[in-house]
């Protein structure tokens, strides 16, 4: 899985602080057997030196779209051709504003337009600069047209101010890079995973549930599957198909998924608790069909196991994550979930907003854990589902492994 022998990456290093960073990633890919092509913008420069780069890649960097030197070797069309996967460490505010008007006005942003290759940007910046509603349309565009965007983090930053902007660290991106030529980052891993609503019948014809269409833990589903993973999905009452690679079992309440649930998280590495499992069910469930008698009823309702919970607290609890589904402030009360049920991470998002959430086709999350965070923007469920993929295996794979 580490292996990157033979891949062609060309490194494009843009202006910011965190630019120097990418040194270290040169390095990090070198290593792993990347062949890393360097291009520095103009104000890249002004972070890093040229021959630092050419000393860590072995190659000379490339800057000047005009060099006469180059054109008459690899040119930049045949630098866009070269290249298996470009880079973009770090890419600032100005760059992906360039990058989503497909300007031509520099030699990066002239082969992110020449390349066939996929493109991915590990965006640094101030975090209001991050959050500017200009930047955050080039990002939605940029993602719209294919274009992956790695981070950024959340935390301190170099101008003082704390908040989203930060560059993902390069082990982080070495590891994004590994995971886009392998997917098989979680071979062999299990994982269990619960979707959908559950029904918490009241007679035999009535039921209370929920608007949950099952779409995020199915798209997870295949995402794991395509990772390599060998995954179980217990699903309440969904009208999905089963993804292929699946092993799917069907139940309908909250205790019916807590027992599947428990029968088979032994030996399981990653739990993840995708379903809108009801909180509470009827005390009573009538044998026949309740008939309307008086003006008012009441129903009585007690509690149902927390399965998410239950599931973190076994010993030798598998890595646990769950979801946080809000009407408002999204991130302080997933926190405060993520801490009380004792899980690893959390995925919190707004739902009640015009987009995005239950029974929708997309939607953003926010992924929270010990220490750190990631912002996963608006995008389908299917794309969504492959970067919490993603980033679910990297938490794992360094809980399991401290030192990576
Ligand atoms: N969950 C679970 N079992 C339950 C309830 C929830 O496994 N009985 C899991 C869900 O799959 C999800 C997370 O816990 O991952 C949601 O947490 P929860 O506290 O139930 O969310 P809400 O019901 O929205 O909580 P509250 O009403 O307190 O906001």
């Amino acid at each position: 899985m580490n292996g990157l022998a033979g891949k062609r990456i060309l490194l494009g290093i843009t202006g910011g602080i965190a630019a120097y960073k990418a040194i270290e990633l040169v390095r990090l890919l070198g290593k792993s057997g990347a062949e890393v092509q360097v291009v520095l913008t103009g104000a890249a420069s002004q972070f890093v030196t040229p021959m630092t780069l050419q000393a860590v890649s072995g190659r000379p960097v490339r800057q000047d779209q005009f060099d006469p030197a180059h054109e008459a070797a690899m040119g930049h069309i045949e630098l866009a051709r070269w290249a298996d996967m470009v880079l973009v460490v770090p890419a600032s505010a100005g760059f992906m504003a360039r990058l989503a008007s497909g300007f031509a006005d520099n030699l990066l942003a002239t082969l992110c337009l020449a390349t066939a290759a996929p493109i991915a940007l590990a965006p640094a910046m101030n975090q209001q600069m991050w959050q500017n509603a200009a930047t955050q349309d080039n990002v939605m565009r940029l993602q719209q047209r294919g274009i992956v965007l790695w981070g950024p983090a959340s935390g301190d930053q170099a101008c003082g101010e704390t908040g989203p902007g930060r560059m993902l660290e390069p082990e982080a991106l070495l590891y994004r890079v590994q995971s886009h030529f392998s997917p098989g980052a979680l071979d062999g891993v299990r994982v269990l995973l619960t979707a959908g609503p559950t029904r918490e019948p009241l007679d035999p014809v009535r039921f209370i549930g929920n608007r949950s269409s099952g779409k995020m833990g199915f798209s997870l589903a295949t995402a794991f599957v395509a990772a390599g993973a060998r995954v179980e999905l217990v699903a309440g009452p969904v009208a999905l198909a089963t993804p292929a690679g699946v092993d799917r079992i069907d139940v309908e309440t909250a205790c019916e998924m807590e027992q599947a649930v428990m029968d088979r998280v032994g030996g399981c590495d990653i739990f993840v608790g995708c379903a809108a499992v009801a909180d509470y069910r009827p005390e009573r469930i009538a044998n026949q069909k309740i008939k309307k008698h008086n003006d008012e009823m009441e129903i009585r309702l007690v509690r149902n196991p927390d399965i998410l919970a239950r599931v973190a607290a076994r010993p030798a609890a598998p890595f646990t994550v769950g979801f946080a589904a809000e009407t408002q402030d999204p991130e302080g009360y997933a926190e405060k979930k993520r801490i009380a049920k004792r899980i690893d991470m959390i995925a919190a998002n707004l739902v009640g907003a015009p987009e995005g959430g239950f029974e929708r086709d997309e939607n953003a999350l926010t992924l929270l854990w010990e220490g750190g965070r990631e912002q996963l923007p608006m995008s389908d469920k299917r794309q969504l589902a492959e970067r919490l993929v993603a980033v679910v295996a990297e938490r794992y794979l360094a809980a399991r492994h401290p030192s990576r």
